[in-house]
């Protein structure tokens, strides 16, 4: 798990992940009396749900975990970045969720069960480049009329701070929602949905 403001890209990200599951090999082969924690790590491999720590992630600040060897990102937006998401409608190409890319809880002008905390899979719709986190207004090399969201430096597809997509660019369709839950109020596990909100 980690946090990170300016997100890496898809092939790092992968490499990171290559390395934890080597620790984890040298380990269990290491100690075997610990040989009861691996079907927990290959159970997590397979795609078991992943718990996520949310108590320390700031107003505006991003954590990513893994789930299915892929980074799901929670964003903890604030409210001004929840005000701005109704303005950007018109420039998004599926601004209601209409694309069956979240659960039916996460179908809502958020895109998550909470407002103030998007969970999305981190990875660019077009052809799987992990856009980067760009949260600030009007960045010089985004324009003046940007709110923050995320950019894939692949192909320049956007997507604004509910992983919605722009029009005109190559990703098809918004970023994806796992199914998750809330185990505590702090506590989010990715990869279960538990029902309706
Ligand atoms: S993979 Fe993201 S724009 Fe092509």
């Amino acid at each position: 798990m980690s946090t990170d403001g300016a997100d890496n890209n898809r092939r790092r990200f992968l490499v990171a992940a290559t390395s934890v599951v080597g620790a984890v090999g040298v380990v269990g082969a290491a100690v075997p009396f610990l040989a009861s924690w691996w079907p927990s790590a290959r159970a997590q491999a397979a795609g078991a749900p992943v718990e996520a720590d949310i108590s320390k992630l700031e107003p505006g600040a991003k954590l990513t975990v893994e789930w299915r060897g892929k980074p799901v990102w929670i964003v903890n937006r604030t409210k001004a970045t929840l005000d701005n998401l109704p303005k950007l409608d018109d420039r998004l190409r599926d601004p209601h969720s209409e694309v069956d890319q979240q659960p039916p809880y996460a179908k809502n002008e958020y895109r998550s069960r909470k407002p103030e905390y998007l969970v999305c899979v981190g990875i660019c719709t077009h052809l799987g480049c992990s856009p980067t986190y760009r949260p600030e207004i009007g960045p010089a090399d985004l324009g003046a009329d940007w709110l923050g969201g995320f950019f894939c430096p692949c192909h320049g597809s956007r997507f604004d701070l509910a992983g919605r997509v722009f029009k005109g660019v190559p990703a098809p369709t918004n970023l994806v929602v796992p199914p998750y839950t809330y185990l505590t109020e702090t506590r989010i596990l990715i990869g279960k949905d538990g029902g309706a909100a």
